[in-house]
């Protein structure tokens, strides 16, 4: 039977309908179908010869295999030589050799983030270092020159031969590269500008996404090829095009932080070869992204307590990083005070806010108060639980820690102030980066490395510390 060559394609989550419809049936949204042509010889056998032509042709498909016939890979992964990128990439192996994070080869991972955020100068340095080790490295640029991108590549002092840079949008013709050039790793910057040019949809469309997304990982796994995918987001922070894209690929890493703010952070949200808790910490600087490996970057090098201020050691993942928390109380409205967050979480701030009142006799409902985490990190730990509350409480009542003084512990809705977890990790990290005196609940964790420790059980208690 003859198929139909045409199909709709959803806008928003790339599901395919046989038939127009005035509302997606996968994703429910409205007037989002786009026409999309399928020609008939393509599919499986057009997508095979991508990859048969990436390999210098000739292969067989693949056949199905007992899993303990299947041969090992000499190369787990490939180290970016970026270290905080490595990290959030994912790590394995174990032994002498130490865990190896980088990128897994055949896999390919999607970047998102704002315009000018550093997506590009992140791919490119992590090119230049990759070429350094003496891998090929093919750095597709669709939104730039060749020269554009060797006066950046420049500046940011990555130059070797095994880097080959094409600008180019066309599709077949950055596989025909990839073909002659037998790199390790292809960065495609950034997917929505590519096209195929046997579809009529323009690059960006659902139908053009789709379908190069699909056939650059499919490239990936047949070839075994890593690739990196550069993606845009829209205006409320979401990887541009249908969700599709997140589902085809087999990690999507985040780009974010405040672009007026040096500090950058990258987080996986997806990562099928590691995990999702590891967050990598960069600085922009005027010769490109550095790593920040210790938290101390975070925090000021010349941080003073002041009311409305108060540090807390809270864990990213594996490390502990010292956070400045910041809040400010304003005479506002009661009944319409504003409460505003940046880099916190507006229902815990809400629900610490009706606590103070509650339990700590702090009277805030005509206040507007605005509370952040400096440095643009979000957080989520409930560790940093007594620091806000300790923040607003200093703001208002205009009173401070003593110096050196940190804040550790989650707060209930009793006001009691409850144990976290890893402990002597975060009391370690205070003391490292001259903390000594921390306020925490009391438990039985250990106790080294501060020489002082107030406990409070509630946080009426910890509120008689402020001065
Ligand atoms: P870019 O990597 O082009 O961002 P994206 O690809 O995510 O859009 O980064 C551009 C910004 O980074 C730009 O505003 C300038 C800044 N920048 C530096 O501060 N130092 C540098 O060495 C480079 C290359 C860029
Ligand atoms: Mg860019």
């Amino acid at each position: 039977m003859a198929r139909s060559t045409h199909q709709f394609i959803c806008r928003s989550c790339g599901a395919l309908h046989p038939r127009w419809i005035g509302k997606c049936n996968e994703c429910g949204q409205w007037d989002c179908l786009d026409e999309y042509e399928v020609d008939p010889g393509r599919t499986q056998d057009r997508q095979l010869g991508v990859a048969e032509s990436a390999r210098g042709g000739g292969e067989t498909a693949t056949v199905a295999m007992p899993i303990t016939e299947v041969a090992p890979t000499d190369q787990l992964r490939l180290p970016t030589g970026i270290g905080e990128l490595d990290r959030v990439l994912g790590t394995s192996g174990e032994g002498d050799e130490g865990r190896v994070g980088g990128v897994v080869p055949g896999s390919t991972v999607l970047i998102g983030g704002d315009p000018g955020i550093g997506k590009s100068t992140l791919m490119l340095q992590a090119a230049g270092r990759l070429a350094g080790s003496g891998l090929r490295v093919l750095y597709a640029t669709s939104e730039e020159s060749v020269q554009q991108t060797h006066l950046r590549a420049q500046r940011l002092s990555v130059a070797d031969d095994a880097l080959f840079v094409l600008a180019d949008t066309n599709l077949a013709r950055i596989v025909e590269q990839i073909r002659q050039t037998e790199p390790a790793l292809v960065i495609i910057d950034s997917v929505q500008m590519i096209y195929k040019g046997d579809l009529q949809a323009g690059p960006g469309t659902a139908a053009q996404l789709r379908a190069c997304c699909t056939d650059l990982v499919y490239l990936a796994k047949t070839a075994g090829v890593a690739v990196l995918l550069v993606g845009h987001v829209t205006k409320d922070g979401q990887l541009a095009g249908p969700r599709l894209l997140e589902h085809m690929v087999d990690t999507v890493l985040y780009f974010e932080g405040d672009r007026y703010h040096s500090h950058r952070v990258l987080r996986a949200m997806k990562n099928r070869y590691g995990t999702t808790l590891e967050v990598g910490l960069f600085e922009m600087t005027d010769r490109g992204l550095q790593e920040v490996e210790n938290g101390a970057g975070l925090l000021a090098a010349e941080y003073q307590p002041h009311n409305g201020s108060v540090v807390c050691p809270v864990l990213q993942g594996s490390r502990c990083l010292l956070l400045e928390i910041q809040a400010l109380t304003a005479t506002g409205f009661p009944g319409s005070a504003k409460r505003r967050t940046s880099g916190l979480d507006g229902n815990r701030l809400a629900m610490l806010i009706a606590v103070l009142e509650k339990r700590g006799g702090l009277r805030l409902a005509d206040q507007d108060i605005f509370a952040s985490s400096v440095g643009g990190l979000k957080v989520s730990d409930p560790a940093a639980d007594l620091a806000i509350a300790l923040a607003i409480a200093g703001t208002h009542l205009n009173r401070t820690l003593p110096p050196g003084t940190c804040a550790i512990g989650e707060i209930g809705l009793g006001g009691e102030v409850r144990h976290v977890h890893q402990m002597p990790q975060r009391f370690a990290e205070a003391a490292r980066l001259g903390f000594r005196q921390i306020i925490c609940p009391p438990s039985r964790a250990t106790r080294d490395g501060a020489d002082h420790v107030t406990t409070v059980a509630s946080m009426a208690q910890a509120l008689e510390l402020l001065d």
